[in-house]
């Protein structure tokens, strides 16, 4: 089912989406640099910043990287040329306390990235599934830092080569109702 937009939003929300048919022409730092720039300017609590990355290019990185996948994202995202841990320091700078807030800053950040890359014509596809321990003990990263997803960016590939697994799907998905996310939970009123 193709997308349907109620109204006209920006055209990098509407075309974005995560394609899995990565090809495997290398993306350089600077290209990507960029995409870390629309990031950088994303809100957060306190102005915080609390996004930190691990972005892996070189061979032996990206082999490291690849090595924390799940079996099933491996089979499409080790084509990828770039492939990006996404963590969140999750304390405050100012009084070393606990930010709250920390995942949800680094999210904000994610989603301007991706729609820079959109602009730029790259893609990303964020996954869950990768071993946080894993991602912990290969890249010797602090407690103080919670590890939150792995991005897979780089450019379009040729569908034809994709895993069977994952032929199908590689459409943009759709959206529940708009109304859908507005909820109330108070008890109704009777009559
Ligand atoms: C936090 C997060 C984790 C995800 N984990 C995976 C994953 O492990 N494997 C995968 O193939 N896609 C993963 N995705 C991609 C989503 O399935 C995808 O964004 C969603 O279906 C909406 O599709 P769209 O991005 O094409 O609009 C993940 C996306 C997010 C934001």
């Amino acid at each position: 089912m193709p997308r349907e937009f109620n109204y006209d939003i920006m055209p990098e929300i509407q075309t974005r989406w995560s394609p899995r048919a990565f090809s495997p022409e290398k993306v350089s730092r600077q290209d990507l640099l960029p995409l870390f720039e629309a990031a950088r300017y994303a809100p957060s609590c306190f102005n915080e910043q609390p996004w930190r990355y691990i972005l892996a290019l070189e061979d032996e990185d990206i082999e490291r990287m690849r090595g924390i996948l799940t079996a099933d994202n491996r089979l499409w995202a080790d084509k990828a040329p770039a492939l990006l841990l996404v963590m969140a320091h999750n304390r405050f700078a100012y009084n070393d306390k606990e930010n709250y807030w920390h995942m949800f800053d680094a999210g904000t950040a994610w989603g301007f990235l991706s729609l820079e890359a959109e602009r730029r014509g790259l893609i990303t596809h964020a996954m869950g599934g990768f071993s946080r321990k894993r991602a912990r003990e290969s890249f010797n990263i602090p407690e103080e830092y919670t590890v939150i997803c792995v991005v897979a960016i780089g450019k379009m590939g040729d569908k034809a080569e994709l895993h069977e697994k994952f032929v199908e799907r590689e459409q943009p998905e759709t959206r529940k109702p708009l109304e859908d996310v507005f909820v109330s939970f108070s008890e109704e009123k009777g009559e």
